[in-house]
C-alpha cells in the first residue's frame, strides 16, 4: 500500500496535545501565544495516519465492543511481535520474559532511577537532553550530574574523559543514556557505545539505554542498539511503539531487562501496569505489519529534513542547521544571528505563531537554539518556515 504523508489532518479538537496545547504551552511555561492559528511543531507527535494494519486491528478491537480488565501476559502473540520486530529490525535477540510493560517510556525511568538508585545519588545525563531526564531525576530526590556534549559545528560527540571522571564518583550509580539523541539527533557508532557500556559497567553505574527513537533513522543510517555492543544483561533498555508508529496516545512501552534479580526489582516497583486492550491489537498489528508504512515515513521524513536544510542555507543562512543521523527533530543553532534568547522567541512563537521548543529547557547548552519536529506534512512545515523567515 502507499501511504500519502502530504494528507493534511486536522487534529484540532480531537484532544491532541500538539494541536489542542492553549493550556499546556502555558503550564508547561513553553510560550503564551497559542490560538487558532498558530502552527505546532513542539512535541514529538507526527501529524501522520498511523500504518493501515493498525487502523485495521483497532477497529476488529472495536467490533469486540467489550473493552474490560485486559492482560498481554497471557498472549505470546503481544512477546513474539516485539521479539520479532528487533529481531528483524536491529538484529537484537532478547527472551520473552526479560520484556517489561510500562504505560510510558518516561515512567520507565522514573521506576528505573527509584529502583535502582537511592535520594541524593547521582545520575548521569548528556546535555542537551530531552528534559523528563532531568525531571525524572530531580522529581526522586536524585541529583543530575551532567556529561556536557561536546558541540563541534553542529555535530556533537562525547566528552569521554568528563564522563569517566564523573563515573568514578561514589555518588554516581546510575547513567540513562539517550540513543538516538534527542535533541542532537545523534546515532551512537559502536565504539562510542562500547565505551560508554565500559564506563558505566566498570563503575558499577546502572545503565539505561532510551531508544525510543531507534526505528526513526535516516534511511542512510543503521542504529545500534547497545544491548548488541554490550551482553551484560544489566543494560535496561527503553523501547516503545509510542514514537515509531504515532501511538503515543495508546501508551505502550516494553523495557528489556534481562538481568532476573533487577528484573524483579524493577517489575515489583512498576506494580501492576496493563497495556489496554487498543493498545495491545495495535502494538501486534505495528510490530507484525508496520514496516512497509515505516520504510515510507523514513522517506518522507528525510524528504522533510532536506527541506528545511535548503530553506535554511536559501532564506535563513544565519541559522546553523546539520541533518540529524536519527530522531524526527531539527536543531538549530540561532546564535548567528547574536540576538537574546528572548528576542528569537518573540519573533518565533509571538510574531509568527509558530511553537517550536526553546533550546534552553534541554540544559544551558542549548540556549542559543530551537528545537523543531518535523514529522508532519511538507506543506505545514513550509507555512511554519515561510512565517518565522519573515521575522529574521
Ligand atoms: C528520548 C525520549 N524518551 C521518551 C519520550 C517519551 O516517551 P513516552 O511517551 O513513552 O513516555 C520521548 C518523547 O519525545 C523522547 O524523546
Amino acid at each position: 500500500m502507499i501511504y500519502n504523508f502530504d494528507k493534511v489532518i486536522n487534529r484540532k479538537g480531537t484532544n491532541s496535545i500538539k494541536w489542542d496545547a492553549r493550556e499546556l504551552v502555558r503550564k508547561f511555561g513553553i510560550t503564551d501565544r497559542f490560538d487558532d492559528d498558530t502552527i505546532a511543531l513542539f512535541i514529538a507527535d507526527m501529524d501522520f495516519s498511523c500504518p493501515q494494519p493498525v487502523l485495521d486491528a483497532l477497529h476488529k478491537r472495536v467490533d469486540q465492543k467489550m473493552f474490560g480488565y485486559t492482560t498481554h501476559l497471557s498472549d505470546p502473540e503481544y512477546f513474539k511481535a516485539i521479539q520479532n520486530w528487533f529481531k528483524r529490525r536491529q538484529n537484537w535477540e532478547f527472551p520473552a520474559e526479560s520484556i517489561v510493560y510500562s504505560p510510558g517510556t518516561v515512567h520507565a525511568l522514573k521506576i528505573a532511577v527509584k529502583a535502582f538508585t537511592k535520594p541524593g545519588d547521582g545520575v548521569i545525563i548528556q546535555r542537551p537532553v530531552y528534559y523528563p531526564f532531568t525531571r525524572v531525576i530531580e522529581e526522586q530526590g536524585r541529583k543530575v550530574v551532567n556529561n556536557s556534549l561536546i558541540n563541534t559545528n553542529g555535530y556533537y560527540t562525547i566528552d569521554f574523559v568528563d564522563l569517566e571522571q564523573k563515573a568514578k564518583l561514589s555518588s554516581s550509580k546510575m547513567m540513562i543514556l539517550c540513543s538516538p539523541h534527542n535533541p542532537v539527533g545523534r546515532i551512537w557508532k559502536p565504539e562510542e557505545l562500547d565505551q560508554i557500556a565500559r564506563i558505566c559497567l566498570t563503575n558499577d553505574l546502572v545503565l539505561v539505554s532510551d531508544e525510543i527513537h531507534g526505528d526513526l533513522i535516516r534511511t542512510n543510517e543503521t542504529f545500534y542498539p547497545i544491548a548488541n555492543i554490550n551482553q551484560d544483561d544489566k543494560i535496561i533498555v527503553c523501547t516503545a511503539t509510542n514514537k515509531t508508529f504515532n501511538m503515543a496516545g495508546l501508551h505502550c512501552s516494553n523495557i528489556i531487562l534481562r538481568n532476573v534479580v533487577m528484573r524483579e526489582k524493577f517489575s515489583k516497583m512498576m506494580g501492576i501496569q496493563m497495556p489496554s486492550p487498543f493498545s495491545i491489537s495495535a502494538l501486534i498489528a505495528a510490530y507484525n505489519e508496520g514496516e512497509e508504512w515505516l520504510e515510507q515515513l523514513k522517506i518522507y521524513i528525510d524528504g522533510n529534513f532536506d527541506f528545511l536544510a535548503k530553506f535554511l542555507e536559501k532564506k535563513m543562512p544565519d541559522v546553523k542547521f546539520k541533518i540529524p543521523e536519527g530522531t524526527y527533530i531539527g536543531w538549530m543553532d540561532f546564535s548567528g544571528y547574536n540576538l537574546s534568547p528572548e528576542e528569537v522567541h518573540d519573533r518565533i512563537y509571538n510574531k509568527a505563531n509558530v511553537v517550536l521548543e526553546d533550546g534552553k529547557i534541554f540544559g544551558e547548552e542549548g540556549l542559543d537554539f530551537q528545537r523543531i519536529c518535523i514529522p508532519s506534512p511538507r506543506s505545514i512545515l513550509e507555512e511554519a518556515l515561510n512565517r518565522i523567515s519573515l521575522e529574521f
